[in-house]
């Protein structure tokens, strides 16, 4: 795999098609963490999608796309003993706090970890060599063209018969259903911070969930599967839904 990616910080052009977590968010992420009840079972959902499709015994590689402070990572390693991980990630802000976290899984030698614009370094590598990708929480906070090109990229260096397992926010076609659990998200993450008196990450926390629903970001979960099957994915599925949040399962 290419190694020598070059500035990941300044690999985001203007205006910005990627958002990186360098800021109180990436800082406080484990406080967001806490927020969402079905967190755990989020992030488990994807580790155990990842297992249900590439088999509980197998020696496999699993390319994590935003790794963040290692909130799904963990999950992936428990999930799939046999695994070797390779996480990406642009913020530096986050990867300290995953290497904090993983320390003894890096010693190991069953994750290494990357810091990286996603895109880059998929470009990097060549077509065919991975078994498996992995990513939580990341894609909806790409731009309609830049998701596109990433997906096309995790196609490209999937092998044949590879999946890609994505939770993320996948909003509902239905705009009263989306409606209704974007407030009860947003209640919920609002009541947390607010009580441990983050009122500055409220905020933050606010903004970014509105910048979410802005047609040049917001994901439908319908177009996604769609934009997935046209890429090439000939088996793409929803796995799991809790309010806003979904996990998708797409096999090359
Ligand atoms: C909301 S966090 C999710 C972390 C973890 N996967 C989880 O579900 O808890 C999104 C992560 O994606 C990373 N990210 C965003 N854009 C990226 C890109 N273009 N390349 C690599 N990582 C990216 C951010 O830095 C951040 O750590």
């Amino acid at each position: 795999m290419g190694r020598k990616l070059k500035n990941p910080e300044g690999a985001t052009p203007c205006p910005q098609p990627r958002r990186n977590f360098n800021s109180k968010l990436g800082e406080e992420y484990m406080l967001f963490s806490r927020a969402l009840p079905y967190f755990p079972e989020f992030q488990q959902m994807v580790g155990k999608s990842i297992r249900a499709k590439m088999g509980a015994n197998k020696v496999f590689l699993i390319l994590e796309i935003g790794c963040g402070p290692g909130t799904t990572t963990i999950d992936l390693l428990r999930l799939n003993r046999k695994a070797r991980i390779i996480g990406i990630d642009i913020s530096e802000v986050m990867l300290t706090q995953a290497r904090g976290f993983l320390s003894g899984y890096i010693e190991r030698g069953r994750l290494e970890l990357i810091h990286a614009d996603a895109t880059e370094c998929l470009l990097s590598l060549p077509s065919e060599s991975v078994d498996s990708i992995a990513s939580a929480w990341v894609l909806h906070n790409f731009t309609q063209d830049a998701r596109r090109e990433l997906q096309a990229e995790i196609f490209r260096v999937l092998r044949k018969g590879g999946v890609f397992v994505n939770g993320d926010k996948y909003a509902e076609e239905d705009p009263l259903l989306h409606k209704k659990a974007y407030e009860r998200v947003l209640g919920m993450m609002r009541s947390t911070f607010i009580k441990e008196g983050k009122y500055d990450l409220c905020k933050e926390w606010d903004e970014h969930m509105e910048e979410d629903e802005k047609p040049e970001r917001k994901m439908f979960e319908s177009i996604s599967i769609q934009q997935l099957k046209e890429i090439g994915f000939h088996e793409v599925e929803k796995v799991w839904r809790h309010l806003t949040d979904a996990v998708l399962i797409a096999i090359k």
